[in-house]
């Protein structure tokens, strides 16, 4: 039978996916709202519940492999690239909720933006950009994440379902310009491989 996820592991991942959006679509508009006390403790209790979440998830997730559900071995490469893209997302992850607690901790020292662009940066500009850059980063990331996610489903190598409980792969795809393109793939990682194996000899 196909290796699946945890119901923990699934818990993590769909729950962290709500928590995500809320912790997107809730923030904050503009420095000024902070001077409101309460909002400012709100976010600051949301940025560490969000991180420890973040970290629980993170170490309990690193005892799986990559590709889990796989019926098929998966070409080195492709894991390689897969796990950038996980720890680069999980980067983003922690630096959200650090940049946000960065952000209050300034505030609350009093420390401010420049109204003027002609002035030099602050410190709390240089942070504020910082946190609008791993948020957008993010979007990205998540994008990639998502797409891959459904193109596995549409070759049908058993990953999709592995995290996702509903439109269960039912074995390999038939589709002919599926299965083109997917050689092509193979033919990409199969080149990466012979170029780092040849390099380390
Ligand atoms: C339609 C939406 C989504 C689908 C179909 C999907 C699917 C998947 C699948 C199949 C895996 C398992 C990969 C494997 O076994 O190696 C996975 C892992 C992961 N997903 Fe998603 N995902 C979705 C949305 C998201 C979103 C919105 C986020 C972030 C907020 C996210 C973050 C992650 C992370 C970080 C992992 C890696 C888990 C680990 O191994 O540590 N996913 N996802
Ligand atoms: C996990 C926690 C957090 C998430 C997911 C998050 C997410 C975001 C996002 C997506 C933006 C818009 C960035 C842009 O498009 O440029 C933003 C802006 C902002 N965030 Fe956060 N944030 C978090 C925590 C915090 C905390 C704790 C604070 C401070 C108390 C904070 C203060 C701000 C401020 C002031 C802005 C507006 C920046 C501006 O004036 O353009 N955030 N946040």
């Amino acid at each position: 039978m196909a290796r699946t996820h945890t119901l923990f592991a699934k818990v993590l991942h769909w729950g962290f996916v709500v928590l995500y959006l809320y912790g997107i679509f809730k923030q904050v508009e503009d420095l000024s709202q902070l001077e409101n006390a309460g909002l400012l403790l709100f976010e600051v209790v949301f940025a560490i519940v969000f991180l420890v979440i973040v970290l629980t998830r993170y170490f309990y997730m690193r005892r799986f492999e990559t590709f889990l559900g796989a019926s098929e071995p998966i070409p080195i490469a492709h894991t390689v690239l897969a796990k950038t893209i996980h720890r680069s997302m999980y980067t983003c992850f922690i630096l959200l909720p650090l940049t946000g607690l960065m952000i209050a901790g300034l505030y609350s020292q009093g420390y401010t933006v420049n109204a003027s662009p002609d002035e030099e940066q602050t410190v709390m500009d240089v942070v504020l950009g910082l946190h609008g850059l791993v948020a957008e980063t993010s979007y990205v990331l998540i994008l990639v994440h998502i797409s891959a996610a459904f193109y596995s489903r549409l070759k049908g190598e058993g990953v999709w379902s592995s995290m996702v409980p509903f439109w269960k792969e039912k074995g390999p795809t038939n589709s002919s310009i599926i299965k083109r393109i997917t050689s092509v793939e193979n033919g990409v990682y199969a080149r990466f491989e012979r170029f780092f194996t040849s390099k380390d000899k």
